[in-house]
């Protein structure tokens, strides 16, 4: 379960139990607990609505991103605002980059963090942290880029599906590296060592994804802009975080075309400067996340900042659902779960059907929170998982809370409010089975 799947349960089992509810290993960001001891609980009692404000704290994908892309980066200190260095992730990526000699300062309280990598001379960082995140494997662009040798440990992250890498290591090729992965035996955990000979640059290239993979993207990117000449990368990955990513590089003296959009031209530059001021987007799964729990928990409260382009898709969904969704500023949202109806709160939530995929299609991180929702919507709803193949074992956990889902293969028929015999019978007759995702098939 990831942090927003946590932070989302914990919502779910205040506002819709009437009981006490103890949920143990509980661990995020607003706990300010880093890794959470196995005796930690929160102890809940159910059944009260949600009111007020709450503030979403910088993205923690853009965070990661960016704090790799400052090794691009061989004069001057990055300075960011808005990173949520209290997350774990966040700390293991700062153990990473310090692996590699580079200075890292921050304020817990504003999340200002100031980077300095001019002294790095490692090329191979630390092997246990970058195990761990997901983001860690992020630096082995900016190295191989700058230093013309790498050697990284495969990446951790969340136990959501095979998560290879390969996209990575074509990429790199395309731009004159050589990359190798050496597995340790019986195991899926490795290092990946690339090099075009040390000191030298890679070379510009052409290189199609076969599917829009953030990291793969992120890790491209950084890497072309200081390659020689001029790198093409086409069905590349939307979503925000990347665009925020381009956005600090060419503040760092990098040349980008086409930023946000699907096909990315980079022209190499010799070297990258840090950068004066950087603000980190809001976190947009942390800011859906807490909008599902004002549907779920039938509350009405504000979120802010967030950029409302951002959540355009969950935001559509909510409101198919029956929430109402109200623009309260530039930067801020209100969301309603509560239906009135003779005076008395009566949500009528309806089942709907999500999809989710690549930017600006539904995120997939915000799937479990919206799946959980629509168990208590009236009618049914179909759910089907297209990016992870194996994210749907929340599932189970909602059943012992009495959800009412079936699931086959990465689809889930949900039934919410009231079920019935009937429609129970009907489950096998619907073709209910497995997607066929090209992407799952060859990859
Ligand atoms: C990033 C986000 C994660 C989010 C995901 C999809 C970070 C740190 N994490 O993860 O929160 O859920 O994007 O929006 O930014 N794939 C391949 N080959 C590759 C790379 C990826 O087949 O070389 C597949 C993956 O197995 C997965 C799909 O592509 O099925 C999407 O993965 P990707 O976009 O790379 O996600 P991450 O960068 O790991």
């Amino acid at each position: 379960m990831n942090r927003y799947e946590s932070n989302f349960y914990t919502f779910k089992f205040q506002t819709l139990r009437k009981s006490q509810t103890t949920i143990c290993n509980f661990h995020n960001q607003y706990s300010n607990f880093h890794a959470a001891a196995p005796e930690e609980k929160l102890i809940i009692d159910g059944g009260k609505k949600l009111s007020g404000h709450v503030t979403i704290s910088g993205s923690k994908n853009s965070s990661l991103a960016l704090l790799a892309a400052t090794l691009c980066c061989c004069n001057g200190v990055s300075k960011f605002q808005n990173v949520p260095v209290s997350l774990s992730d966040i700390q293991k990526m700062i153990l990473v980059l310090q692996s590699l000699g580079a200075r890292v300062e921050y304020h817990r309280i504003n999340g200002e963090m100031f980077v300095e990598t001019d002294g790095v001379v490692s090329t191979e960082p630390d092997h246990g942290a970058v195990s761990e995140i997901r983001g860690g494997f992020f630096v082995l662009g900016p190295l191989l880029a700058r230093f013309g040798e790498a050697v990284v440990a495969l990446p951790g992250g969340c136990d959501i599906g095979a998560r290879p890498v390969d996209l990575y290591v074509r990429g790199l090729r395309a731009l004159g590296a050589m990359v190798e992965i050496i597995y340790v035996l019986w195991s899926r955990n490795g290092k990946v060592y690339a090099e075009c000979g040390r000191g030298r640059r890679l070379k510009g290239g052409s290189f199609h994804l076969d599917y829009p993979s953030v990291g793969a993207t992120n890790t491209l990117l950084m890497a072309s802009t200081l390659a020689h000449g001029v790198t093409a990368l086409s069905n590349v990955a939307q979503e925000p975080e990347v665009n925020d990513l381009s956005k600090f590089l060419i503040k760092c003296g990098a040349e980008i075309e086409g930023a946000g959009t699907s096909n990315l031209l980079i022209r190499g530059k010799d070297k990258l400067y840090g950068c004066d001021e950087h603000v980190i987007i809001p976190d947009r799964i942390e800011a859906g996340t807490f909008a599902i729990a004002a549907a779920i928990s039938r509350s009405c409260f504000s979120i802010s900042p967030v950029i409302p382009a951002h959540l355009t898709s969950l935001l559509q969904k909510l409101k198919a659902a029956g929430c109402r969704i109200t623009q309260t500023a530039h930067d801020a949202i209100q969301v309603s779960g509560i239906c009135e109806e003779n005076g008395i709160d009566r949500f009528k939530g309806t089942g709907i059907h999500i999809q989710t995929g690549p930017y600006p299609e539904f995120p997939t991180d915000l799937q479990p929170q919206m799946l959980a929702f629509l168990t208590t919507c009236n009618g049914q709803s179909v759910v089907q998982e297209t990016v992870f193949e194996d994210r749907m074992r929340h599932v189970r956990e909602l059943q012992k809370m009495g959800a009412r889902v079936q699931v086959s293969g990465n689809t889930a028929l949900v039934f919410g409010g009231r079920v019935n015999i009937l429609e129970l019978a009907l489950i096998p007759l619907l073709g209910f089975g497995k997607i066929n995702s090209p992407r799952h098939s060859g990859i």
